[in-house]
């Protein structure tokens, strides 16, 4: 007689993130958490292949063609470090994901957003917006030509500092794919003490926002070399942010 039969039931999901790699909140000292992050735990419904696979294409709906935010046009280059950011999207086994849609905002070289909610007393660049989206290519890289964004206070009662950060949004395989995270520069001490960085429990996710500058050599003159591979889930997954 066979006893395996039935045979036990299998897991009804497959878990993308393993433990400890998501912010742990709310974050101390970060009153804007719950405006941030879901204030309830995420309702799981079935993906059908449809919603997994669909709309394909996604550049043809949103234009991809934002790559270059630090030479807005002749003799008006952005204020700060110029800075070439360049790295790939990847899937849980490492294969790239091809034609997602990667978009990048952060503040100018003075810590500033050019947002109106950003009202801080730090000067604008009128050469710099700051918004980017470009589609990966077949090996799933993704590339910028931006500045390198400086660093600002967290307006709340105890005020704490961001270290410079890149917010990425990256769209793909399908629209219903979507990871927020963020990317921040190796070497900054204030890395240490950020709170939304430090809410990630796990030290291997952290380490896994932060970037790798490339040799200036390999970069060409006048530019600031980064890369960062994005992984979309699996055990080397990016942590959200
Ligand atoms: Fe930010």
């Amino acid at each position: 007689m066979d006893t395996n039969f039935p045979p036990p039931p299998l897991p009804d999901r497959f878990e993308p993130f393993p433990p400890g790699i998501e912010p742990a909140v709310p974050i101390e000292g970060y009153p804007n958490t719950w405006t941030h992050t879901p204030a309830q735990p995420l309702i799981r419904r079935p993906v059908t292949r449809t919603e997994a696979t669909g709309p394909l294409e996604l550049w043809r709906k949103l234009p991809c063609d934002e790559s270059n935010l630090a030479v807005l046009g002749p003799g008006r280059i952005a204020q700060g470090q110029l800075m070439h950011m360049s790295g790939r999207i990847l899937d849980e086994d490492g294969r790239p994901v091809r034609g997602a849609v990667v978009e990048l905002w952060q503040a100018n070289a003075a810590g500033r957003y050019y947002h109106p909610i950003d009202q801080r007393d730090a000067p604008l660049d009128p050469d710099f917006v700051g918004n980017g989206r470009v589609r990966t290519d077949e090996e799933g890289r993704y590339a910028f030509f931006t500045i390198k964004p400086g660093a600002y206070p967290v307006p709340v009662k105890d005020t704490w500092w961001r270290p410079p950060h890149v917010h990425f949004s990256i769209l793909g395989p399908s629209s219903l794919s979507r990871l927020v995270t963020q990317m921040y520069f190796p070497g900054d001490p204030m890395n240490e003490w950020d709170r939304i960085l430090n809410s990630i429990p796990d030290p291997a996710a952290r380490r896994r926002l932060i970037a790798r500058q490339t040799h200036p050599a390999e970069v060409g003159d006048g530019w600031l070399g980064f890369t960062h591979d994005i992984v979309l889930r699996g055990r080397r997954a990016t942590p959200e942010a």
